[in-house]
């Protein structure tokens, strides 16, 4: 097995393969997920092992202008803490701005400000959340 991460944008990702990577990281999968969402995305970047297999991701979202959101990064638990995630981050960033966009926006819980601040660079700013489903 050639041991080189192969990165590519908007990448075709099967529904399967989504969901066998978010179960990968113990995260909660949810079949049909990925072929919803795909369709909304300014693209995604992916990266696949020597194999083909999908180790690593992340989508772009976008309101079609300045603005691109950083949206639902995983590597493979197998993978972690190899600098994968740094670089589908950067790559996402590379083609937010080529699309045209001026912010690329994300939010993240607490433990993660290493990863979010540290290496992928994003400072910190004050931004707004609201769980509508808790809504009346
Ligand atoms: C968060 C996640 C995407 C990081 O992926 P990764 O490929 O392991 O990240 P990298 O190897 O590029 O990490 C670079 C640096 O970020 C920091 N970092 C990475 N993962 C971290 C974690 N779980 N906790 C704290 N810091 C972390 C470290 O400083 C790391 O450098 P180091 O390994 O030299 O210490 C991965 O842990 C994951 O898929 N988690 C489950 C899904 C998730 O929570 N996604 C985030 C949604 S907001």
């Amino acid at each position: 097995m050639d041991n080189a991460v192969a990165y590519a944008w908007r990448d075709r990702i099967t529904d399967d393969e989504m969901v066998d990577l978010v179960e990968s990281h113990g995260g909660r999968s949810e079949a049909g997920w990925w072929d919803r969402v795909s369709g909304h995305s300014l693209g995604w970047v992916s990266a696949r092992d020597g194999d083909g297999l999908l180790i690593g991701f992340v989508n772009v979202a976008w309101d079609g202008g300045d603005h691109a959101v950083l949206i639902d990064t995983k590597t493979r638990a197998s993978h972690q803490r190899q600098g994968i995630a740094t670089e589908v981050v950067r790559r996402a960033a590379l083609h937010a701005k080529t699309a045209g966009c001026e912010w690329l926006h994300v939010d993240f819980e607490t433990h993660l400000d290493r990863f979010y601040f540290g290496a992928c660079g994003f400072r910190p700013t004050d931004a707004g959340l609201i769980h509508l489903y808790s809504q009346d």
